[in-house]
Order: structure tokens, then sequence, then C-alpha cells
């Protein structure tokens, strides 16, 4: 891979973006690779992933302006595919994704940590969604995302001005969970990814399909998907054990890892 670095680190794993001379700007091949990078994550192995960006400075500084300058109207809605289709597998991965923001996360930077379940940031993160300044929409997912997660009045702010707003603000208004020093930013990353990995692993994912697909069902319907998911957890070997677990009086016992059962 060119563009995309992948470490195993036991059951958790870090992508990198790792375009630091373009401050990982977002070109073609950055989103095939990424999209060939999720698809041969060892599920069987992984259970949570953590994306990040090389260096000190950006996360993702956006999709690559130079590549997008000459597209025609049909590119342009080509590109925006490529985009989507990717940010939606990193959304639908079956396991969870916390986006370590650790500098610029402008246009599809900001919208591609908006894929992951959790951001956490660095201090000195800066989000933004400065599109119309460079006379295009936000293209991937920018305007569904931001929408839900701050709130319509605030994404249209932040979309209609293109406004940059920096760590603080973000954490204010729900962008992001948690702001960290840069230096301490991986390893609360680390941390959180290790404590999301020794849950029972397919509780936690039904729970993240839970979460997604409930947000875009009524409350009928989502509360019927919960019993569902709720319910497939039962029977499971994890399921057992962790009950057991609990229910037995012999509390000097250490607790086995779950085995994904
Ligand atoms: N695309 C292509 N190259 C980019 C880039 C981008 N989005 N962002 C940064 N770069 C490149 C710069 O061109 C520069 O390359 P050279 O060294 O070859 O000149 C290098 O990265 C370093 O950037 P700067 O010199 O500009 O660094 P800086 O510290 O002065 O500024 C910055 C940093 C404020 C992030 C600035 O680079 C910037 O404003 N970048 C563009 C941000 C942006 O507008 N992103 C949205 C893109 S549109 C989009 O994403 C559409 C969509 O929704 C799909």
């Amino acid at each position: 891979m060119e563009y995309i670095l992948y470490e195993q680190k036991g059951s958790y794993a870090i992508l990198t973006i790792n375009r630091e001379k373009a401050l990982n700007a977002l070109n073609s091949t950055v989103l095939e690779e990424l999209d060939q990078t999720l698809d041969n994550v060892d599920l069987s192995v992984v259970r949570c992933l953590i994306l990040t960006g090389a260096g000190q400075k950006s996360f993702v500084a956006g999709a690559d302006i130079g590549e997008m300058s000459t597209l025609t109207k049909a590119e342009g809605q080509a590109f925006g595919k490529k985009g989507n289709d990717v940010f939606r597998k990193l959304e639908t991965f079956p396991i969870p994704v916390i986006a370590a923001v650790n500098g610029f996360a402008l246009g599809g930077g900001c919208e591609i940590s908006m894929s992951c379940d959790i951001r956490i940031c660095s201090d000195n993160a800066v989000f933004g969604q400065p599109e119309v300044g460079l006379g295009i929409t936000p293209g991937f997912g920018g305007t569904q995302r931001l929408a839900r997660l701050v709130g319509a009045g605030m994404a249209k702010q932040m979309i209609y001005t293109a406004r940059n707003i920096k760590a603080d603000e973000a954490l204010r208004i729900g962008l992001v969970n948690a702001v960290y020093p840069q230096e301490e930013l991986m390893a609360a990353a680390e941390k959180m990814a290790a404590g999301i990995a020794k849950n029972a692993p397919i509780a936690v994912r039904n729970c993240k399909k839970a979460i997604n697909e409930g947000l875009d069902l009524d409350m009928d319907q989502a509360v019927a998907l919960e019993e569902k998911l709720f319910g497939d957890c039962f029977e499971t070997q994890d399921q057992k054990y962790g009950m057991a677990f609990f229910l037995d009086k012999n509390k000097e016992k250490v607790k086995e890892p779950f085995q994904n059962r």
C-alpha cells in the first residue's frame, strides 16, 4: 500500500492514512487503498479499529483539491460516490471504529471522522467543512452526517460559513467526545480500543448495528430491532460465560477473555 499503514496490535488495529506531504488528503488511490484495507481486516481477531492520520499536523485535510479541480459534472458525482461508498463501509463496518483526530479534519477529513463510531481529538485539531469556499458542496456525506451529529442549525452554520472550529468548540457542540494533549491522543485511543475489545464481541457488534440501524427507524421498529439483536446474544458461549462468571460466588477467579462465539 502506498498511502495506508495497517498495524494489528492484538485484538485491535490502527489504520493510518499516510500521505503526510499532502496533509493526508484523500485522492482516488487513498480511497481505493482504504477500501481494500477494510476488506482485509481479520475480523476473527480484530475487535476494534482506530483511524488516524500520519504526522503531527493533520488527520485528513480533505479530498484532494488538485484531483478534483478538473472533474466534469459526471466525474464529480462519481468521485462523490467513490468516497461515500468507502465511508459507508467504514460506518457499517461490523466492529467499532474510533477516529483519533490528530490535527486538521477539513472537508473529507471531517467527513471520514463522522463515519467512525467515536471521535476523540488532539488539542491542535481543527474541524470544518470549507467546501463552499471552493465552489462545491461537501461531497463525502458532510451535509448528512454533520446535521445528524450536531443538529441541523449548527451544521448549516458550519457548512454555509465554511468557518473552521477548534477542538474546544468541537467538544462543546458534541462533534468529539474528548480532547487530549497531542502526545496523549494515541494512548487514549488505544486504551479505549482495548477496553472495547475486551467486551463480548458479538454483543458489541450487535450494539453497533442496533444504534446505527435504529436511528433510521421509528421507535416501534427500533425497539423491535433491539429485541432481535438482544435475543441473538443469548445461547452464545460469551453470554453463557459472562453471566455465569457474574453469578459465580467464587470471585477469586480471573475472568477469561471472551471467545467471540
Ligand atoms: N488537497 C490537496 N492537497 C492538499 C490539501 C487538499 N485538500 N490540503 C493540503 N494539501 C497540500 C497542499 O497543497 C500543500 O502541498 P505542497 O506542499 O505541494 O504545496 C501541502 O498539503 C501542505 O499544505 P499547506 O502548505 O497549505 O499547509 P498549511 O499549514 O499552510 O495549511 C491547511 C494547512 C489549512 C489544512 C491548508 O492546507 C488547507 O486549507 N487545505 C485544504 C483544506 C480544504 O479545503 N479541504 C476540503 C477539500 S474539499 C472536500 O473535501 C470535498 C468533499 O467533501 C469530498
